[in-house]
């Protein structure tokens, strides 16, 4: 089966194939002596499982595309309010080499242009430009999870052509933005970018940051939960540089590109995409990069503000098991609309019952807000004199009792109900 999505994927690059607009980069020479037409398109599932169409193993520079994972670091070394007070998180609307900061707060608007990736990679802690370089790189590679490598040609080139870096480094430390030898940071920064890597590779860091920073095939975690949040959100408002608004109406999904003609795209708990193809377009985006990325989003729905499944269908059903016990059986993955929506149903009926009883064997997930909903849930039945029982063979619920009342949790439907019988008489306990 899995054939179908290889073909609808190989389909979609061969639209696009004979595109041949765009130019190469040139303002770093040896971006300009790759093969232009060179293009590969890679897949992750979320759960690790690879789909591959073209020029996958090709090895290019990631350029640009590593400015995400260099601020996720320092996001991760440093903490938010730390790398707050050094690189906004505002769109710029500028070309990515852009000579500025912002007017008000005097540092880089975003980390995704080059002066917030310049301060990012100042941010990395380090004694020596080797040391945070190697933290950088060890970083990258656990994303893609094999170990890659550095492109000395390029990095040499970048070095030599490097003068509007140089201007942007300067301008922060005159701002007081880096801490630090602009050239030693600037050399960290050049070595980041000349990083080589697939389509695949990139495919596999997205989604890393799909899983919201677990590395699929591993299983490690690489990054936590709430700086990949951070980090998909500056990629969603700045990752395509000016190009941005039209990216995310078209494609819909956080995204980074680089100069080297890469792009990675993620689609938070489903996929990651990495695609190679270094013909650029004005704004230094792969022109094919982006069609190809119209045409999958497109095709298969994957953007990510497309109207999904609506909460209503949380309660799968509700009866009365015997009078005064009501079951209520949900499913899919309970969030907060989810958890609302049955709260306002059991609230709406609970003149109708003595028992409430929460089935969950079909629920899939629970996110912690859910579960502060249903601990509440209890209190208000409680309080009306009335019981709330959960069923939870799977333990969703019963991962975090932060509020330490959530209702009394039973594995199967029975023993809730031997409970329920004792209740009306005489009140079990404990659940079990
Ligand atoms: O800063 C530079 O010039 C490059 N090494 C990286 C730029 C880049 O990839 C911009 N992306 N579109």
């Amino acid at each position: 089966m899995a054939e179908l999505v290889q073909r609808m994927l190989d389909q979609i690059r061969a639209e696009h194939a004979d595109n041949d607009d765009g130019k190469l980069a040139d303002y770093i020479p040896e971006l300009d002596r790759v093969d232009p037409s060179g293009f590969g398109l890679s897949l992750s599932i979320a759960d690790g499982y690879v789909y591959e169409s073209g020029d996958t193993a090709t090895e290019f520079t990631i350029q640009s595309v590593s400015k995400p994972f260099t601020y996720a670091l320092a996001l991760e070394c440093l903490g938010m309010e730390a790398v707050d007070a050094k690189i906004g998180v505002e769109p710029s609307g500028e070309a990515f080499n852009e000579i500025s900061v912002d007017k008000t707060t005097k540092i880089p608007k975003n980390p995704m242009i080059n002066a917030g990736a310049i301060a990012a990679a100042s941010l990395v802690p380090g004694a020596t430009a080797d040391d945070r370089f190697d933290r950088i790189h060890e970083f990258y590679s656990t994303f893609a999870g094999r170990e890659l490598a550095v492109d000395h040609d390029v990095y040499n080139s970048e070095q030599a052509s490097g003068s509007r870096n140089r201007a942007i480094a300067y301008m922060l430390q005159s701002f007081g933005v880096l801490d630090g030898d602009p050239d030693e940071i600037l050399d960290v920064y050049f070595r980041q970018c000349s990083i080589k890597v697939t389509s695949t590779d990139l495919a596999r860091m997205a989604a890393t940051l799909a899983r919201g920073g677990v590395e699929p095939v591993t299983g490690r975690r690489v990054a936590s939960a709430a700086v990949v949040q951070r980090t998909l959100s500056v990629m969603i408002t700045c990752g395509m540089y000016d190009a941005t608004g039209d990216w995310v109406s078209a494609v819909g999904m956080p995204a980074k590109s680089g100069v080297g003609g890469g792009i990675a795209a993620v689609l938070p708990g489903q996929l990651g995409i990495g695609v190679y193809s270094p013909l650029l377009d004005a704004k230094g985006n792969s022109v094919r990069g982006v069609a190809v990325c119209r045409g999958l989003s497109a095709n298969l729905g994957l953007h990510f503000l497309s109207h999904t499944r609506e909460s209503r269908s949380t309660i799968r059903n509700a009866y009365d098991v015997r009078p005064g016990v009501r079951v209520f059986e949900l499913h899919g993955d309970l969030l907060f609309a989810g958890a609302e929506q049955v709260l306002r149903r059991v609230d709406g009926e609970r003149d109708e019952f003595e028992v409430a009883i929460l089935e969950l064997s079909r629920v899939d997930d629970i996110d912690d807000a859910a579960r502060r909903m249903f601990a509440g849930m209890r209190e208000s039945l409680v309080a009306a004199g009335k019981e709330g029982f959960v069923v939870d063979p799977d333990r969703v619920v019963e991962a975090s009792h932060t509020e330490g009342a959530v209702a009394r949790v039973f594995g199967t439907l029975e023993e809730a109900l031997g409970a329920a019988g004792n209740e009306r008489g005489a009140p079990a306990e404990s659940g079990g």
